[in-house]
């Protein structure tokens, strides 16, 4: 079975980048990103593949495009079934990290979405997709004063899981 989480920054407008590049470089929300997907696959859009300095290490990288990526450390599907099919093999957590677009894409399937909410509004070109935070119980992780930048980091986890999980 598919067990789908979102991890993503976004400002107070749901800003989540601007040409192609992230609008904010916070240290703890970084290191909780990485704490977080250490270990499980990472799905993404070409474009956020092509924005990443590096490969992540530890972490196998879905890639999402009509091209081919020519990297051997890359796994690249042409299509949303073609992920799906793949996925839904898989028993383990995957994350959903970007862009807008492949947020939309998964956004109505996550049982969990890892969601940084920093109080700053920025010019932006891509935007985190609008989701029902009736359907999901929160709960905030860490709380962050870095700098001059006030952040938030919760866990949206979706109310059927919960009563499945009981
Ligand atoms: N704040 C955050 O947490 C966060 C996280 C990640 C990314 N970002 C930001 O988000 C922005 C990138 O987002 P984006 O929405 O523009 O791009 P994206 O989702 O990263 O990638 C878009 C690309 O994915 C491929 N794609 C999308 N739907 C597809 C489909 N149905 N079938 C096959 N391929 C498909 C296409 O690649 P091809 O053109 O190759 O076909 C498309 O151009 C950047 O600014 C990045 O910094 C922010």
């Amino acid at each position: 079975m598919k067990k789908i989480s979102l991890i993503a920054a976004v400002g107070s407008n749901g800003e989540l980048g601007y040409n192609n590049d992230l609008i904010w470089h916070l240290k703890e929300d970084m290191k909780f990103f990485r704490q977080t997907t250490i270990n499980h696959p990472i799905v993404m859009g070409r474009k956020t593949f092509e924005s990443l300095p590096h490969l992540l290490p530890n972490r196998k990288h879905l890639v999402i495009s009509h091209q081919d990526i020519l990297n051997p450390e890359v796994k690249t599907f042409h299509s949303k079934e073609e992920i799906d099919a793949y996925l839904d093999k898989l028993n383990e957590e995957v994350f959903v990290i970007g862009g807008s677009s492949i947020y939309k894409m998964f956004i109505l399937e996550a049982l969990k979405i890892y969601l940084t909410e920093i109080k700053d509004q920025r010019e932006a070109d891509v935007y985190f997709p609008d989701f029902n935070k009736e359907e999901y119980i929160k709960k905030t992780l860490l709380e962050v004063q870095e700098k001059n930048i006030y952040y938030t980091i919760n866990q949206y986890t979706k109310r059927r899981v919960l009563c499945k999980e009981k």
